[in-house]
This record gives C-alpha cells, sequence and structure tokens, in this order.
C-alpha cells in the first residue's frame, strides 16, 4: 500500500454503490493498465464491503486456478471456507456422506471437509456442485445477518477456456455466478486486471456484457499526483521536502502513473537524503539521470524481447499521434514511417505481428478492435531510445506527428 492513496473517488463511490445492491445484478471490472494502482485499491474495497455488512473472499488468481474446472471449484470452495469454517449448520442440514458419527452429538460446521462433502455428493457438472455449495452457504449467510459475500480476484486475465482439453473454467465462473444471482443469491463479483480482462470474459458469455460494471482506471490527475507526491512526506519529521518546481518535474516524468511517481519519488528521495547525510544541499530533480534508470529497469527488458521486425513496428506506432490513446492497422500502414521502410508492412502483416505482440504483453487489442500500448508510456520510451540508438543505425522515414 502506498503511504498516501490519491484519487480514485470516483471509483470508490462506484462500488460503494455496488454494494447497496438488494439483488446482485451487477458485478465490477476493475481494470487498467501495468501499475495503475489496481491492486491497491482493491485493498482499499476490502475494509469498505466489510464495513457495509459484506464478507470479503479472495486472492490472487494464478494461471494453474484457470488450468481447469476443478481447480477452480477448489478455489472457490477454498476461499468460502475461510468465511464459513465456523458457521455452524443444524443437524438436519449435515451433510449424509461420510458421516459415520451419530449426527446429533457432533457440532458440524460448514469448514472445507464439510462444503467438499457436499461438493462431491451432488450429482451433476463441476458447475451443478459449485451452485448447491453456494446454496447452502447462501442461506447461512443470511442467518449471520451478513449481506452477502463479495469475491474479489486479482489478476483476473489469467483466467481462460481451454476449448482443446474440454475445460472451461472461465466460462463456468460467469455462468455459476449469473445463475445464483438470478436466484437472488447476496453474491458478488470483483474482479481485476489488465485490459485485456473485460473482452476476454465478453468472448466467453456475451452475457458478461451486462453482468458488469467496467471501471477503466486513468493515471492520476495533476492535482492527485502532487498529493502523492507531497502527502506521504507532509510529516514534520521527513528530512526532504518539494518545491512546486520539483513536483512538476516528477509530474513530467510520470504523466501521473502511480508506480512511475512512486519509482521517480524514491530515486529522489534516496539522492536528497544522502546529500543531506553528506553535508550538502539537495539540488534540483537529476531528471535525465532518473529517466535513464528507469528506462532501464522497466522499459529494456520489455524491450530487449522484441524482435528487429516487431521493434520497427513498434516505431511506426510510437510515432501515432494516437500512440498514447488508442490506434487501427490502417493508421500505421498508411504512416510515412512505414513506407520509408525498405520492407514496409502490409495489413496483414501488422495484424499479425500485433497477435505476436499482444502475446508478449506490449499490445493489447480493446473489444471495438483498436490496438493500445499495454504498458504505460512505452511510446514515449521507443522515442527515447531512438533518439539513444540514432547515432548506431538509422530508422529510415523517422516523422513522429508531433
Ligand atoms: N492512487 C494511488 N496513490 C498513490 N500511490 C499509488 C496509487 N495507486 C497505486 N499506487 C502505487 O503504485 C504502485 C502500483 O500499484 P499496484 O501494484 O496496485 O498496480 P497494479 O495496477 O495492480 O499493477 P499490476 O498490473 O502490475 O498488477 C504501487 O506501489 C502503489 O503503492
Ligand atoms: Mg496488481
Amino acid at each position: 500500500m502506498p503511504p498516501f492513496l490519491a484519487g480514485r473517488m470516483d471509483e470508490t463511490r462506484e462500488f460503494q454503490k455496488l454494494l447497496k445492491q438488494d439483488h446482485v445484478l451487477e458485478n465490477l471490472v476493475l481494470t487498467g493498465l501495468r501499475g495503475l494502482g489496481k491492486t491497491v485499491l482493491l485493498e482499499t474495497f476490502k475494509p469498505i464491503a466489510i464495513q457495509a455488512g459484506w464478507l470479503w473472499a479472495g486472492t490472487d488468481l494464478s494461471e494453474s486456478m484457470s488450468v481447469s474446472e476443478e481447480n477452480l471449484a477448489t478455489r472457490l470452495l477454498t476461499d468460502l471456507a475461510v468465511l464459513t469454517s465456523r458457521i455452524v449448520i443444524g443437524k438436519e442440514e449435515i451433510p449424509r456422506i461420510g458421516l459415520k458419527a451419530r449426527p446429533d452429538e457432533i457440532e458440524i460446521t460448514l469448514n472445507f471437509s464439510t462444503l467438499r462433502a457436499i461438493y462431491e455428493g451432488t450429482p451433476g457438472l463441476v458447475a451443478d456442485k459449485v451452485k448447491t455449495i453456494l446454496e447452502v452457504v447462501a442461506s447461512h449467510v443470511r442467518v449471520t445477518g451478513h449481506k452477502g459475500i463479495v469475491f474479489a480476484y486479482d489478476e483476473a486475465q489469467t483466467l481462460a477456456d481451454h476449448a482443446a482439453k474440454e475445460q472451461y473454467p472461465l466460462s463456468l465462473l460467469l455462468d455459476v455466478f449469473q445463475s445464483v444471482q438470478r436466484k437472488g443469491m447476496p453474491f458478488m463479483l470483483v474482479l481485476t486486471g489488465l485490459p485485456t480482462l473485460f473482452p476476454k470474459l465478453v468472448e466467453a458469455r456475451t452475457f458478461a456484457e451486462r453482468m458488469f460494471r467496467v471501471l477503466f482506471l486513468d493515471p492520476l490527475s495533476r492535482d492527485e499526483s502532487r498529493d502523492a507526491i507531497l502527502k506521504p512526506i507532509s510529516d514534520g519529521r521527513c528530512p526532504v521536502s518539494f518545491t512546486d518546481v520539483s513536483v512538476d518535474s516528477v509530474w513530467k516524468i510520470s504523466a501521473g502513473y502511480p508506480y512511475f511517481i512512486q519509482y521517480v519519488c524514491r530515486e529522489v528521495f534516496d539522492v536528497w537524503t544522502q546529500n543531506l547525510e553528506a553535508g550538502s544541499v539537495p539540488a534540483g530533480i537529476p531528471i535525465e539521470e532518473i529517466t535513464r534508470k528507469l528506462d532501464s529497469d522497466f522499459f529494456a527488458g520489455r524491450w530487449a524481447r522484441a524482435t528487429d521486425r516487431q521493434r520497427d513496428l513498434l516505431r511506426i506506432a510510437a510515432q501515432l499521434k494516437t500512440r498514447d490513446s488508442e490506434f487501427t492497422v490502417q493508421e500505421i500502414v498508411e504512416h510515412p514511417a512505414n513506407r520509408a521502410l525498405s520492407k514496409s508492412f502490409s495489413s496483414s502483416h501488422v495484424n499479425q505481428m500485433l497477435v505476436k505482440l499482444a502475446d508478449a504483453g506490449l499490445i493489447y487489442k480493446n473489444r471495438h478492435g483498436k490496438y493500445s500500448f499495454a504498458v504505460p508510456l512505452l511510446g514515449q520510451f521507443i522515442l527515447r531510445q531512438y533518439k539513444r540508438d540514432r547515432s548506431q543505425g538509422t530508422f529510415p522515414g523517422w516523422a513522429p506527428e508531433e
């Protein structure tokens, strides 16, 4: 967690509205590029939900959860059991499977093994079994006076169906939640992940479009960035302070991206405290040096994984006016820098390569078929890199549109 979470008021209000639903019809997708603050915002949602009377279940999703329907079911059961293991269920609700002792003498709780036994004892598909579990849990949750359960999963873009193996864990999750919500059960899904997440959900089940409120995290505004920079050091005991000029420099380098704000501030803080310890007065922010370090720490590894041909294409994209929002295959093909290449890209080339670049996590395709850089400020990095490389090679037709 950052020492001060700046902005995100609108998103928090939206989440609070969703918590007020008596009948859960809308779930939440919280999405945004790397380092935008999805994980820390999700963390702050947890106490808000608990305060509003909800129980909170969930963790990070990893690829392994998405391998099979059974894995996903185990994940849900495990998360539920943490919340329900203290709930004592009545005699008549004790599942008969595997319980040899006299039931009336044993206090049976909804712990993992009970849930598992109910699961195993339910006939049908994995989806039927999970629905039964949720039905059982729903009736007990109401008795405890809670409003319902929020299932919060981070890194949810890792969810996927695997048609070749006939395993559909992503569709299972959507089917199950849609079904139990229709029956009025108080379970809400909150999924966070990269911008590929929502298109993935809709591709798996078109009804996902109506099932989720999508909040797309933007970079912080100038004022919010200022708060993120200054509030953590507002304590009188802090040895350093930032002038307006310094705050402006951080803003310029970071463009309001929380991860970059934090990165730059940490670097500055380290340099300045070292200066102070050495008895000298801190100078301004070493913008050039910090940018260079950021380039090598954050961008260079990703850039190194691209092939020469992919870099040609990324360089063209970085020169588009629309590079910081979204661009089309057409715009790349028609750019003078493409025409000037000895082997210029055709539309089908660009299409194929963008798919590869999306797999490599450098580009993503949104639901309207347009593309964006999947890494914040990648376009600017590519331009800087070009300027540094200029002495070593030539890139024909280099003509940034600004
Ligand atoms: N609103 C904010 N104010 C101040 N700092 C923030 C804010 N949001 C995020 N940060 C800081 O930025 C960094 C990135 O945040 P976080 O890890 O939540 O991003 P993320 O979107 O989950 O990234 P990833 O996609 O890589 O998982 C963290 O170190 C966090 O402390
Ligand atoms: Mg995260």
